[in-house]
C-alpha cells in the first residue's frame, strides 16, 4: 500500500515560479505542498535581473529587505558595455534598467522600487525559506510521475528519489511550475506556438577579479563583439557579472545544428581569456553547460483543475531579462485566484481568467525577448563585420569606424541608431511594467491606458481597469508609504477621497456579504494617509468622490469616476461580476 497524502494546492517545482507560488498560498494562508526534482533549489546562477514588478511582490510579501541584502544594488546594473574584449576596446556603452537620467526619472515615478540583480541562487532560498516558514510544506528530491483528475481534485503520483518509493498525492488543484521542459504541461496537453532549440548557448561561470576593468563602469552585462559572437545564442558573447567584481557568467553562442561543442576545463579558460582579452588571466573555473534558445509560448495556461506557470508557458532567451520576473508574476496573477475559489469566496469560474490575463503576457514577452537577441545584428551591421572571416578582418573593420572618411563616418551613425535599438532589450518600460488585462476577473469601462510615447519603452500609469494600480507616495508626517502598501495581497481594497467617504460603509456591507476581505482606504488630509506630493490626485483619472477597487494582485478590478447614487448597490454589481456570483 502507498501512503496517501493531502492538501489544497499541490505545486511541482521549486524555481521562481514554484517557490513564489508557495509563498503567496501561504501568505493567504493555504495549505500547500512544493516537490522538486533536485535535493536543492538552483544550482547555476541564471536569471538575474529583477523587475521593479518582482521587487514590489517582494515588498508586498514582506520580503524586500531579504532581496535586496543579497542583491547587487541598481547603482551597479547599469553602465552596461559593448567591446571587443573587456580589457581591449569600447564601442559604447548604454544606461540600462532604466538607470539614465531622464529614463531614471520614469521608473522612479512608476513603483516604489527600482530593477536589482539577484541571481536565482540566491533568490530561490529566500522565496523557499519564507514559503516554508509560512506554512508550506516543501519536499526536495521528489519527483512528479503523472496525474489524473477529476471534479474535486488530482491524485498526482511522485517519487521519492532517495527511497525510490512512490506515492500520492491529493490535491484540490494542482500547479505545474516545472520549467521549459515541463512534464505537467505536457501531460494537460497545452497548446503551443513557436519552437524549442532555435539556436545553441553555452554557460561558462567561473572566478576571477577583474575589478579593475569594471568597477569604473559597473554594469551587470559586458557585451563581447568577436568572431562567431553572433552565431545562435543571444545575440553576441556575454560576460555577465554574477558578484562583484569576482565571480560571472559567460554566455556563448554555438550553431545548434552541428555538433555540440566539447567545454572541457581547459577549453572554458581559452573561451574566459580570450572574451576577458586578457590572455594571462587567473581564472577559476566553477561549471560550463550547454543550453537551447527557445521561442515558444502556450495560448492556454490550463486544463480544468491543473495550471501551469512561468517557463512551463513561456520560453525564450534571457534578452530584456523577464524570464524569473514574468514566472513570479504569473504565480501572482494565479495564487490569490485559487485562495479566493478554495475559500468560497469567488465562483471556480474566476480560475479561467489566469489564462486570458497571462497567456497574452506569455506572448508578449517570448516574442519582445526573441526581437531583442536578433536585433544584435544591428551592431554587427553597424560595424561591417557580418562576414569577416578572422579576427585580423574583424579587427580592421572595426577599426574604420575611428576613420575620418566617409565609410567611417557611416559606420559612426549606424552605431548611433543600432545602440538607440538596444533600449528595446535595455529600457523596455513598458513591458516590464504594462501588463493589461482583459478578463472576467476586470469590470471593463472601455478604457485603457493611453499610450503617448512607444509601448515597449514607456510605461503608461493609468486606473483604467485592468491596469496596474499606479504608484503615488502617500502617508503622513511621519510615514511615507506607497499607495500600493496600502492594497496588500491579503485583500481586496477600495480607494477613494474624503468626498468619497460614503463609499466606506458600503464596502463594509457589500464585503460582509460576500465574505471577502475588502477594506476601504481614504486619501486625504486628516485620513488614514494623504497624497504627500499631489500625486495621487493627478494620477486617480476618477474625481476626488470616486472609488478605484484594487484585487490582491494590484490590478485595478473596477472604478466608478465619482460616488454614485447608489454606492453599495454599484459595488455589489461589480463583485458579483468579478467573483463570478451571478
Ligand atoms: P525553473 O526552470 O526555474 O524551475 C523548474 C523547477 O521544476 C525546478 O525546481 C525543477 O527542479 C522542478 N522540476 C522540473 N521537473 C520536475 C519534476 N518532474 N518533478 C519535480 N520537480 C520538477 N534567465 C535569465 O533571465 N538569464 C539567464 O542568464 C538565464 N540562464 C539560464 C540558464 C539555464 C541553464 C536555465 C535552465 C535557465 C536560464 N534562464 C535564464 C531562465 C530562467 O532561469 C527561467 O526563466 C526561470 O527559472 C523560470 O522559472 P520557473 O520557476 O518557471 O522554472
Amino acid at each position: 500500500t502507498s501512503a496517501h497524502v493531502e492538501t489544497d494546492v499541490l505545486i511541482v517545482g521549486s524555481g521562481p515560479a514554484g517557490a513564489s507560488a508557495a509563498l503567496f498560498l501561504s501568505t493567504l494562508g493555504i495549505d500547500n505542498i512544493v516537490i522538486t526534482k533536485y535535493r536543492w533549489t538552483a544550482n547555476t546562477p541564471r536569471a538575474h535581473i529583477t523587475n521593479q514588478r518582482a521587487m514590489e511582490i517582494f515588498r508586498d510579501m514582506g520580503i524586500e529587505d531579504q532581496v535586496l541584502a543579497d542583491a547587487t544594488g541598481h547603482d551597479l546594473v547599469g553602465d552596461t558595455v559593448f567591446c571587443t574584449s573587456i580589457a581591449g576596446e569600447e564601442i559604447g556603452r548604454i544606461h540600462t534598467w532604466g538607470t539614465r537620467p531622464d529614463r531614471e526619472a520614469d521608473y522612479r515615478l512608476a513603483s516604489p522600487c527600482l530593477t536589482v540583480d539577484i541571481p536565482q541562487t540566491y533568490l530561490e532560498p529566500i522565496l523557499v525559506k519564507n514559503a516554508t516558514v509560512r506554512g508550506t510544506q516543501t519536499r526536495f528530491s521528489t519527483e512528479y510521475l503523472a496525474h489524473k483528475q477529476d471534479d474535486t481534485g488530482v491524485t498526482v503520483r511522485v517519487r521519492d528519489r532517495l527511497t525510490g518509493q512512490e506515492y500520492d498525492i491529493r490535491a484540490r488543484y494542482l500547479i505545474g511550475a516545472d520549467g521549459a521542459r515541463s512534464r505537467v504541461a505536457e501531460d494537460i496537453g497545452l497548446p503551443y506556438e513557436g519552437a524549442m532549440d532555435i539556436a545553441g548557448s553555452m554557460n561558462i561561470t567561473f572566478k576571477a577579479d577583474i575589478a579593475s576593468y569594471v568597477g569604473h563602469r559597473p554594469s551587470v552585462l559586458y557585451w563581447v563583439i568577436q568572431p562567431g559572437a553572433n552565431v545562435g545564442g543571444i545575440g553576441a558573447g556575454l560576460v555577465r557579472m554574477v558578484r562583484p567584481w569576482n565571480e560571472w557568467l559567460i554566455v556563448w553562442g554555438y550553431d545548434i545544428d552541428s555538433e555540440p561543442p566539447v567545454v572541457d576545463e581547459t577549453e572554458a579558460i581559452r573561451i574566459v581569456r580570450q572574451l576577458l582579452g586578457i590572455p594571462d588571466l587567473e581564472v577559476e573555473i566553477t561549471g560550463t553547460s550547454l543550453w537551447g534558445n527557445n521561442e515558444m509560448y502556450a495560448t492556454h495556461l490550463h486544463k480544468g483543475r491543473v495550471f501551469c506557470a512561468g517557463d512551463a508557458v513561456h520560453r525564450h532567451p534571457p534578452s530584456n531579462g523577464l524570464g524569473s520576473n514574468t514566472s513570479v508574476q504569473d504565480s501572482y496573477n494565479l495564487a490569490w485566484k485559487l485562495a479566493a475559489v478554495l475559500r468560497g469566496q469567488a465562483d471556480p469560474s474566476l480560475l479561467e481568467t489566469y489564462s486570458a490575463e497571462r497567456a497574452p503576457v506569455a506572448k508578449r514577452i517570448v516574442t519582445r525577448a526573441n526581437k531583442s537577441s536578433r536585433e544584435f545584428v544591428d551592431i554587427f551591421q553597424a560595424l561591417g563585420v557580418l562576414d569577416a572571416k578572422d579576427e585580423d578582418e574583424m579587427r580592421a573593420l572595426i577599426e574604420e569606424r575611428k576613420a575620418n572618411t566617409p565609410e567611417g563616418a557611416a559606420k559612426r551613425a549606424a552605431l548611433v541608431a543600432a545602440m538607440e535599438t538596444k533600449n528595446y532589450e535595455f529600457n523596455a518600460h513598458g513591458v516590464e511594467l504594462g501588463q493589461f488585462y482583459e478578463s472576467a476577473a476586470v469590470v471593463s469601462d472601455g478604457t485603457r491606458p493611453a499610450p503617448s510615447r512607444d509601448e515597449d519603452l514607456y510605461h503608461v500609469m493609468s486606473t483604467s481597469p485592468g491596469a496596474h494600480l499606479p504608484h503615488a507616495w502617500v502617508g503622513d508626517h511621519v510615514t511615507r508609504l506607497a499607495l500600493m502598501d496600502l492594497a496588500p495581497y491579503t485583500r481586496w481594497t477600495l480607494i477613494t477621497g474624503i468626498a468619497g467617504e460614503d463609499w466606506t460603509g458600503a464596502a463594509e456591507k457589500v464585503a460582509q456579504d460576500f465574505g471577502i476581505p475588502l477594506k476601504t482606504v481614504v486619501i486625504g488630509p486628516g485620513r488614514e494617509v494623504t497624497d504627500l506630493y499631489y500625486d495621487w490626485a493627478k494620477l486617480r483619472e476618477v474625481e476626488e468622490s470616486g472609488a478605484i477597487l484594487v484585487r490582491p494582485d494590484k490590478h485595478v478590478a473596477w472604478r466608478s469616476m465619482n460616488l454614485a447614487d447608489d454606492p453599495e448597490a454599484a459595488l455589489r454589481d461589480a463583485l458579483v461580476q468579478l467573483l463570478g456570483k451571478a
